[in-house]
This record gives C-alpha cells, structure tokens and sequence, in this order.
C-alpha cells in the first residue's frame, strides 16, 4: 500500500523541519523508495502503515530514521578532482606563507557524508605538504546523519568505494586491507574532528576557517536556507580564505558579497579583498 497524500505532506513537513531538505510535490517514488527498507526493517507491512504510526505520535527515533533515509549521501574520494587539484597547486601554495607565523590552517568538510570528502583532504596535505608536518592542521568535518557519522570516523569503506576517485597509489599508502574492504590509517584517521551538525540549526563553536568545503548540500535546500547558510559562512570565513561548492551550486543571486575566482577547472568563492 502505497503513501496517501496526506502521509506524503507530513513527510515532506517533518524532512523539511528537522533538515531542511526541500521534497518537491513530484518527488512520492523517491519517498516511497527510501522508506520501503526503513518500514521493512522497522516491522511494518506497508509504508502507508508507518507514516499512519509516525503521524500519531511525537517526534521521536523513528522520525529521525525516517529523516536520515531521506538523504542523498552520494560521494567519492577527491570528488571532481580539480577542487582538490586547485587546493594542491594554488590554494595552499597561497596561504602558507600567509600562515607560516602562526603555523595554523583550518579546514571545514561540511556535510561530510560517509568521511570520503575530509579524508582526501587529509591526504592530500600528508602526501603532497610535507613541510607542514609540524604545523597544526584541523579538519573539521560535520554531517547531520548519524548514520554517516559512524561510517566517517570508521574510515571503513568497500572496494567499490575506493576503486572511485582514489588513485591506486594513494589506497595501497594510505588503507589498510581488512578482508574484502579497505580501512583508512589510522594516522589519517585521526587527523578528521568528526562532529555532528545540521547546517539549518544554530551551528555550535567554530573556528575561523581558511577553506570550506561545503559541496552537494545546499541543492537540497530552498532559496531562504541557502542564503542563511551563505552568510553564515561568510562569518567564518577568514578574510582570504576560501569556499569551494558543489559542481551545480552558486553563490550567485543569492550572496553576492562573494567574489568568484577561477582556477584552471574549477570555480571557488572568496570575500573581496578591501
Ligand atoms: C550528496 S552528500 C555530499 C557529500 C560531500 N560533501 C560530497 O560532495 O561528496 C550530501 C550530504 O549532506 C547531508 N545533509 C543533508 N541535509 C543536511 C543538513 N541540514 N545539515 C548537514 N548535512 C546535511 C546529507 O546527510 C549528505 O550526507
């Protein structure tokens, strides 16, 4: 038995309160599609006969189920590659001698998802930056599901997983082989602060960043969200630091105090220089 509408706009209401992420009206098969194994597993006969449950009662653990399926945790590692090559050949050749005093440089991986995203980072800077090796390097890395937050700090990930965006190189320096799947060195591993965090809530403390990688999540939200979260970002932002956004996301129309700059393939933000 499938949704009725009714139990349609109460999904979309509670996804939409407790993350933010915007279902449109055309969007029930996916609804239907990623709460089908939830009902399963959550021992009802029928999605039609959860929703009728959930809407009976207040929010408690199965809504927050309900809410964490009904993200896309889509990602890879080093994602789009040239965000990561600009990172490599510009971003950091750029702000090093800028923080060669202080020694510090901070990183924000927001919507981390299972962990691919602040671990290519970590990489990233221990394969090609070894000059940093006594600075104090923070990867930050925040998620709203939890569910992805245990895979993150797990560094576990399939074979399929690492066979996407990872050089063989780097998974044979940096992994572990535990029977079919792959664990990330634990060094590595602990180089990521893993933290949970739902970008339309009051974010806790965080430190001024010198690159946000804030990639494939604010597409999920609406107009009002996305601008909040912009000017948000704009706080934290050190004055020359750097905002890197998903492929088919923009700044543009709706924070406009970014300045866009190019390098070779790929686009980032910055705040204009005074
Ligand atoms: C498509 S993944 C992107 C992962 C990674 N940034 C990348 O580009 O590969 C989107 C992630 O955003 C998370 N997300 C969705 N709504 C969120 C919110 N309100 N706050 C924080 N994270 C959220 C989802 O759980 C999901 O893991």
């Amino acid at each position: 038995m499938t949704m009725t509408a009714a139990g349609f706009d109460y999904i979309r209401r509670l996804v939409l309160e407790q993350s933010a992420i915007v279902l449109e009206e055309d969007k029930q098969y996916l609804v239907e599609s990623r709460l089908l194994p939830l009902a399963r597993r959550e021992g009802f006969d029928s999605i039609a006969s959860m929703v009728a449950w959930l809407m009976a009662r207040k929010f408690d653990g199965l809504q927050h189920k309900v809410v964490e399926a009904m993200t896309t945790n889509e990602t890879s590692f080093f994602r789009d590659f040239h965000p990561f090559e600009a990172l490599r050949k510009s971003i950091l050749p750029e702000l090093m001698p800028k923080r060669a005093v202080s020694k510090e440089l901070t990183f924000w991986s927001a919507a981390c998802s299972s962990g691919q995203e602040p671990y290519s980072l970590a990489i990233l800077l221990q394969e090609y930056f070894p000059s940093l090796a006594d600075w104090r390097l923070r990867i930050i890395a925040t998620e709203l599901s939890e569910e992805m937050l245990v895979r993150a700090r797990e560094g576990h990930y399939s074979q399929l997983e690492v066979n996407r965006g990872l050089p063989a190189a780097l998974l044979i320096k940096y992994f572990r082989q535990r029977g079919s799947d792959w664990q990330i060195r634990e060094d590595i591993r602990r180089r990521v602060e893993f933290q949970i965090l739902n970008l339309a809530e009051a974010w806790p403390l965080l430190p001024p960043m010198d690159v946000v990688l804030m990639r494939n999540v604010l597409i999920y939200f609406g107009l009002d969200t996305k601008k909040k979260i912009l000017g948000k970002i704009r706080q934290l932002l050190k004055p020359d630091g750097f905002l890197f956004l998903g492929g088919a996301e923009t700044t543009f129309n709706l924070d406009d105090n970014f300045e866009r700059v190019q390098f070779d393939r790929t686009i980032c933000y910055r705040l204009p220089r005074a």
